[in-house]
């Protein structure tokens, strides 16, 4: 089994990629499409598709990993072609009331890579091709990165497209604590806040951050049997 990629570069340490032909971008679209539609039937809310962390669709916007010569590579309108043919396919295997996410890598944190500014410009894209909400994460595409990670250090991207686009956005990235989530939603920089290895650690995050933030609406969120506790 060989994976495909835009281009014949190997992430370091990994097994070099054959360059994906048109026919197999093709597929790749359609397979997508198929997924989605598989997702409604099994009945989930909303898909989200991923458009970062280094997966196929963020190697084809970064110049870093996409070194195409044909439709699909060079300036900004090639290398956001395959993603914007992905979104078009899952909106329209996706029923019109259900949300589509999507989730890009703002920056590649190294020179000659995927942009900020370019985030904000395809944003405006995505909204135009029925996208209800960009989760902005940043990094994963390129070995070389230096992320200066802390508290919150990706919301600064989520602002940066949410004050010059015009769709929703959702900040992630050491979100930890309830008033630092409700601090990000209250001075604007997204309008939702996405948990990942907090909610590993503490399933019950919301509850907690309910009991910090609403505690008189406890009562109407806990299970009945856990209300002696509360
Ligand atoms: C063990 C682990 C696995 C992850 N797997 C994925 C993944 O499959 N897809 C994804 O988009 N992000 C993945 N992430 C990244 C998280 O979704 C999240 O963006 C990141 O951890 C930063 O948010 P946090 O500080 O709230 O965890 C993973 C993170 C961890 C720690």
């Amino acid at each position: 089994w060989t994976a495909l990629g835009p281009s014949p570069l190997a992430y370091r340490g990994y097994a070099m990629p054959a360059q994906a032909s048109a026919a197999d971008l093709g597929r790749i679209v359609a397979d997508f499409a198929a997924a989605t539609r598989r997702a409604a039937e099994a009945g989930f809310d909303v898909v989200e598709i991923h458009a970062g962390h280094g997966y196929l669709l963020h190697q084809f916007l970064s110049p870093r990993a996409n070194r195409r010569t044909d439709r699909y590579g060079g300036g900004f309108d090639n290398r956001v072609r395959l993603l914007l043919e992905v979104v078009d396919a899952v909106r329209g295997a996706w029923p019109a009331g259900r949300p589509l996410l999507v989730r890009v890598s703002a920056t590649d944190w190294v020179d000659g890579g995927w942009t900020p500014e370019e985030t904000v410009d395809l944003a405006r894209l995505l909204h135009e091709h029925g996208v209800d909400l960009l989760d902005v994460s940043t990094g994963g595409l390129d070995p070389d990165q230096r992320i200066p990670v802390g508290p919150g250090y990706q919301v600064p991207f989520a602002r940066q497209v949410r004050d010059k686009a015009v769709l929703p956005v959702g900040a992630v990235g050491l979100i930890t604590d309830p008033d630092q989530a409700e601090a990000v939603l209250g001075e604007g920089s997204a309008d939702v806040v996405l948990l990942g290895r907090e909610a590993l650690r503490d399933p019950s995050w919301p509850l907690r951050a309910a009991a910090r933030l609403e505690p008189a609406t406890l009562r109407d969120r806990y299970p009945r049997q856990y209300l002696r506790a509360v």
